[in-house]
């Protein structure tokens, strides 16, 4: 890692037996750190990791969704040991937990809530990445990895909301699976292959139960990854210009865990509000009824952070197209690092693009609200407006501004060669 020193102690041709040990480490803790440097990782990757002054607060969003993750993963953990995965007692079981589990309401809302908030935080961690171009060199893979586990998130909530087998469950797998069958020729054999049968049942449940908690569990392996493509290149910073010097840095500990800890305070005092105050907020009545598949409910609507892309997915006529048009809207932010060629990186500086990503924010607001009102009527015009300036802004607008700001600077470096004596 950059500016960090060197772990390796041992001179060349010195033989194990006399290796040095770590000089900041003694006794026990320098015995294992020279076999196992653990201890001098640790110092080096986190308390003395150079971080950046300039640093806003948007860049502890990264440390909520870590904890998150990690409640996630332990209140679903216990969610699964009391949860039946069968079309026939899932839904007794889910009822079990809430009413008769000591403190079962707490996990499960706590399992609820957490998810809703891990999306909310992804959505502002994506957005604050694109917004200062986190995404531009060395952070590409920082940044596929990133996408990556955004996608993997999504496949893990929407697979968790089929478990409880209440009405939007059953009704959610039933609309996903006539999404997937509408693939020209293999479509069918991969609707079949997703719901197990004709329609969404035991095997469904099965599939995603699995699914879930396995994808759940190789996302921390991702993160592990992200993190560690972060380690290589260190964090950006809101400026875009690298915090090269050492009088532009600061150590993380304790500056940024303090900074991180109050980031985390104030996510806690929100997970608290709407776990307590406001749990109708994230809550569908409809899935508190049992699935039954004689009575498709009149609303069949997925959970708030699919809205948007659910919005593209009704905003295009025809099945296929609305499926490849709203996956494509994912695919898209993977080529991100290539479709945006400028070198100056944050939007800060960068007016034009800085009113395009205004623009990509209120037009994925918008088809939040047109997959919300079922793209009907006048919201069907404002979801292919939205659907197409997002589409634009990937497409034309992020390689034209390059192109023009690559232009400008050449131009600029130009005159500074010319009037050079
Ligand atoms: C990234 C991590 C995870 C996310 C985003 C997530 C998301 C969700 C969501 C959205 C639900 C539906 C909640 C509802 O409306 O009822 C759910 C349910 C469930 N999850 Fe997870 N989950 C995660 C990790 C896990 C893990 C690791 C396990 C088990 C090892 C697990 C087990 C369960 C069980 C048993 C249910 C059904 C009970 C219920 O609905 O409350 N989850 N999950
Ligand atoms: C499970 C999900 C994720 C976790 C736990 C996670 C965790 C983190 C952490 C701890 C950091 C360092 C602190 C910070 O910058 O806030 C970070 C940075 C970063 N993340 Fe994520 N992340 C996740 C998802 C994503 C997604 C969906 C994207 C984008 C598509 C992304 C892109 C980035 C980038 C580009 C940085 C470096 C930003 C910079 O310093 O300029 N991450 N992430």
């Amino acid at each position: 890692m950059a500016g960090s020193p060197s772990r390796h102690t041992t001179e060349p041709g010195v033989t194990g037996d006399d290796n040095p040990q770590d000089s900041e480490s003694t006794g026990f803790a320098g015995w294992l750190d020279a076999r196992l440097p653990v201890i001098s990782a640790f110092r080096n990757e986190y308390i003395r990791f150079p971080m950046p002054r300039s640093l806003n607060a948007l860049w502890t969003v990264g440390a909520m969704l870590t904890v998150v993750l990690v409640l996630m993963l332990l209140s679903g953990l216990a969610l699964a040991m009391n949860y039946t995965p069968t079309a026939a007692g899932a839904f007794a079981s889910v009822e079990a937990i809430e009413r008769r589990l000591p403190a079962g309401w707490l996990l499960r809302s706590m399992h609820m809530t957490g998810a809703s908030l891990f999306l909310a935080a992804l959505y502002v961690h994506l957005f604050r990445g694109l917004y200062y171009g986190s995404y531009k060199a060395p952070r590409e893979i920082l940044w596929i990895i990133g996408v990556a586990l955004l996608a993997m998130v999504m496949v893990t909530a929407f697979a968790g909301y089929v478990l409880p087998w209440g009405q939007m469950s059953y009704w959610g797998a039933d609309v996903a699976g006539k999404a997937v069958g509408a693939v020209p020729g293999i479509g069918p054999f991969l609707e079949r292959l997703f719901l197990g049968g004709d329609q969404p049942g035991d095997v469904t449940l099965h599939h995603l139960f699995v699914l879930h908690f396995t994808l759940a569990f190789g996302i921390v392996g991702v993160v592990g990854l992200h993190v560690a493509a972060l380690h290589v290149a260190g964090p950006g910073n809101p400026t875009g210009i690298p915090a090269k010097e050492p009088e532009q840095t600061l150590p993380f500990h304790p500056y940024f865990t303090v900074k991180d800890g109050l980031g985390l305070v104030v996510f806690a005092i929100l997970f608290a509000a709407v776990l307590f105050f406001l749990p109708g907020l994230i809550s569908e009545p409809e899935n508190y009824r049992p699935a039954n598949p004689m009575h498709t409910p009149t609303d069949i609507e997925p959970e708030w952070y699919f809205l948007p892309f659910y919005g593209i997915l009704q905003s295009i006529p025809s099945k296929f197209g609305g499926l490849v048009v709203s996956v494509g809207a994912i695919l898209l932010l993977f080529l991100t690092p290539w479709l945006d060629t400028s070198p100056i990186r944050s939007a800060r500086n960068r007016p034009v693009y800085r009113i395009g990503m205004i623009a990509l924010v209120v037009a994925f607001v918008l088809l939040g609200f047109a997959g919300k009102h079922h793209v009907e009527g006048a919201w069907l015009y404002v979801g292919q407006l939205a659907t197409l300036y997002y589409y634009l802004h990937f497409l034309v607008l992020m390689p034209l501004v390059s192109r023009r700001e690559n232009a400008a600077l050449a131009y600029g470096s130009a005159l500074r060669v010319g009037d050079a004596p």
